[in-house]
């Protein structure tokens, strides 16, 4: 059923899916990539690739604005400066509030990503 599952989500039973449109030595990011039909945004970080969700949990600001900060490790919104740590997508000045976040790997030349939170 899990197999089923995945095939029709195209994720696999770990739920890595294969990135799209992700140019990992582009020189300019945060980018923009698509992962199962959903628009996420990757920043490139002094710990690896990290993907989030377009829009701020907030008020939908576009998270293509977003600022790393903490060395790397988080990410503010700058409309209102709500901050989410990339590791969990939950926010630390923002209670209740949590940012969809992705971890990202490579495998044989293809990105994968997966949602963390
Ligand atoms: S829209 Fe992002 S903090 Fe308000």
């Amino acid at each position: 059923m899990d197999g089923e599952a995945s095939a029709l989500s195209g994720a696999d039973h770990d739920g890595w899916a294969p990135l799209s449109g992700f140019k990992a030595d582009a020189d300019s990011f945060p980018q923009r990539a698509r992962l199962l039909g959903e628009g996420i945004i990757i920043f490139r970080t002094k710990n690896g690739f990290r993907g989030v969700e377009r829009a701020c949990p907030h008020m939908k600001a576009t998270m293509m604005e977003g600022e790393l900060t903490a060395n790397d490790s988080m990410l503010r919104c700058p409309l209102h400066v709500f901050t989410f740590r990339l590791s969990d997508g939950k926010g630390v000045n923002c209670p209740g509030f949590r940012l969809r976040v992705f971890e990202i790997r490579e495998d044989a030349g293809q990105f994968l990503a997966r949602p963390v939170s």
